[in-house]
């Protein structure tokens, strides 16, 4: 029986995915590293610094220290919360906020299960502290997506079983580690699938449908 649902945040509950890409954009083009929205994919749901790895990773010749790296990092996350420094409640993504609603009047405990160190602010930003019943702190774990283990952290703190949760996910990324966490898992608006598939796919959040999702999943149990 399904008790609890977990969400990825950047593309799942507000558009920051699209912010993210901007703010990594404009570093990758003064590195004169070429990314677009389509090679961009594969950075969703990847932690700030191995983003970062993989960007440089496309021009071998530029090699960088440690320090160099830091400052990049740093200079991204400055430009990131420039461009999510007016985020409001408009900005939660067309069908999220009623399917929140939904899911706590039907009782579902609620979690999010996001890489992002700026999770905690976004949130607040949007209005949506005191919605979910916990946030899993990336800080504090070991491995990053597309290991399970945010998700599995994300259902304990929950009091769950992961096979007791619905992962929705944006990110391929995101998708794995749900699948390998045990979790049926809702992909939102994903091109192309690799190695792992999810339960259900939709093409945006406005096409969630709670109860629909909830009765194929424990149809397929
Ligand atoms: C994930 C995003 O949610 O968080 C990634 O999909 C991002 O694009 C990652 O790199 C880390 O976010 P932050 O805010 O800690 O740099
Ligand atoms: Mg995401």
């Amino acid at each position: 029986e399904i008790k609890g649902l977990v969400f990825d945040l950047d593309g799942v509950i507000t558009d920051t995915a699209e912010r993210h890409y901007l703010a990594w954009k404009r570093i990758a083009d003064r590195l004169g590293i070429a990314i677009d929205r389509e090679w961009n994919e594969r950075l969703k749901g990847i932690s700030r610094t191995e983003s970062l790895e993989l960007i440089l990773a496309e021009k071998p010749d530029c090699l960088l220290d440690a320090e160099e790296k830091e400052q990049l990092l740093k200079e991204k996350n400055a430009h990131y919360l420039e461009l999510i420094a007016e985020i409001t409640a408009a900005d939660i993504l067309p069908g999220i906020s009623d399917l929140l609603e939904e899911a706590k009047s039907g009782g579902y405990r609620m979690a999010i299960a996001s890489a992002s160190k700026n999770a905690p602010l976004i949130l607040e930003r949007l209005g949506l502290s005191t919605v979910f019943d916990a946030v899993v702190d990336p800080e504090t774990l070991t491995y990053n997506k597309p290991h399970p283990e945010i998700f599995e952290r994300a259902a304990q703190a929950l009091g769950l079983e992961t096979q007791a949760c619905i992962g929705f996910e944006d990110s391929l990324a995101g998708i794995e580690g749900i699948k390998r966490a045990g979790m049926p898992a809702v992909a939102i608006g994903i091109p192309v699938f690799a190695e792992w598939l999810p339960d259900i796919e939709v093409a945006a959040t406005k096409d969630l449908k709670l109860e629909e999702i909830v009765r194929k999943v424990t149809m397929k149990e």
